[in-house]
């Protein structure tokens, strides 16, 4: 047998083994997290991103806080109970409004779980917002090699993406941190650094997706991270941090027609159906060839329980906390 189909038998194996402790740890139910795309305008100039503050491209908007409240109550309405609100970091959004953003939301749609990812913000931010009754916050570490997030990240620091994850779990919030794979440069000794990273800082979500390129970014050229190293990472995660919340990416299904129901298959146990308003979909684009951006896309979750389904699994659309809560 050659190399290739061994490889192949041990990567189904993998990811077999990953979707049984999956089941093990949370049944076939798929939790669903309406996710709201507030603003594309970012302080930061990630190599990667394409809404880097140094895209000209990019046609920026930002949505007003009685928007974003909108959308919430039309997920409401439509059964959603978590809510993620997730922004390029967009210092327009003063503490203060967001704090009223988020008691609102809470006093609108009292049983559902709030998850902010907007990236870094100062100690007394995060814990203003975690006392308004944010519950969750998602700060992907991106990379766990020191010189690699370097290279990638020009306006940050990775001392300072460590402190601020530590942060938010010391504040009291279920912490998501993640990564990409196939950046360019990566090894996969950096891969297996990010494993090790996930094991030390125990986070309850953990996204993971393909590094996928964005024609206005200085990655354009580079080549996509393989959706087969994606999906190991991916199992692999499941049997490290089994009790994990760890979700199909929209950049799954952007790599690959099945990418989210692979996902699933290798152990993820969430989708992120779009719940932006339709007209600002289309710009918010971090990658090329994003999925459920144009106008068929208005009902994502159906479209998405049917795909659930037939992938073996079931919707649940309840809260859905990590196991550690
Ligand atoms: N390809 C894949 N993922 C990307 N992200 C940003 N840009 C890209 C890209 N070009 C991911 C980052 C970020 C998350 C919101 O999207 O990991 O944390």
């Amino acid at each position: 047998m050659g190399r290739l189909e061994q490889d192949q038998e041990l990567r189904a194996a993998l990811r077999a083994t990953a979707g049984r402790k999956r089941r093990e740890m949370y049944g076939l139910g798929v939790y669903v997290r309406g996710l709201i795309e507030f603003s594309n305008i970012c302080k930061q100039n990630c190599m990667y991103c394409g809404i880097r503050s140094s895209n000209r491209r990019a046609q920026r908007y930002r949505l007003h806080p009685d928007e974003i409240l909108e959308c919430c109550k039309e997920g409401y309405e439509l059964g959603y109970r978590t809510f993620v609100l997730q922004s390029g970091e967009d210092d327009w959004y003063t503490t203060d409004m967001l704090v009223s953003l988020i008691m609102e939301i809470k006093r609108k749609c009292p049983d559902a779980a709030v998850t902010l990812s907007i990236g870094e913000r100062d100690n007394e931010c995060y814990t203003r917002l975690f006392q308004a009754g944010a519950d969750r916050f998602l700060l992907r570490h991106e990379t766990a090699s020191a010189s690699l997030y370097q290279s990638l990240h020009p306006t940050m620091t990775f001392d300072n993406r460590r402190d601020r994850l530590r942060a938010l779990k010391e504040i009291g919030y279920q912490v998501g941190a993640g990564f990409m794979v196939g950046l360019p440069g990566q090894s996969l000794e950096d891969l297996a650094e990010d494993l090790l990273y996930l094991q030390e800082l125990d986070p309850d979500m953990i996204g993971i997706g393909p590094f996928i390129p964005h024609e206005g970014t200085p990655l354009r050229h580079e080549p996509a991270g393989s959706l087969e190293t994606t999906l190991d990472m991916i199992a692999l995660t499941r049997l490290i941090i089994p009790g994990a919340l760890i979700p199909a990416t929209t950049a799954m299904g952007t790599a690959h027609p099945y990418g989210r129901e692979l996902a699933l298959q290798a152990g993820a146990n969430v989708v992120m159906p779009n719940l932006s308003p339709v007209a600002v979909r289309p710009k918010y684009t971090l990658y090329n060839g994003k999925i459920c951006t144009g106008d068929e896309s208005a009902q994502c979750r159906f479209c998405l329980e049917l795909r659930i389904r037939e992938a073996g699994f079931d919707m649940d659309m309840g809260r859905g906390d990590s196991l550690k809560r």
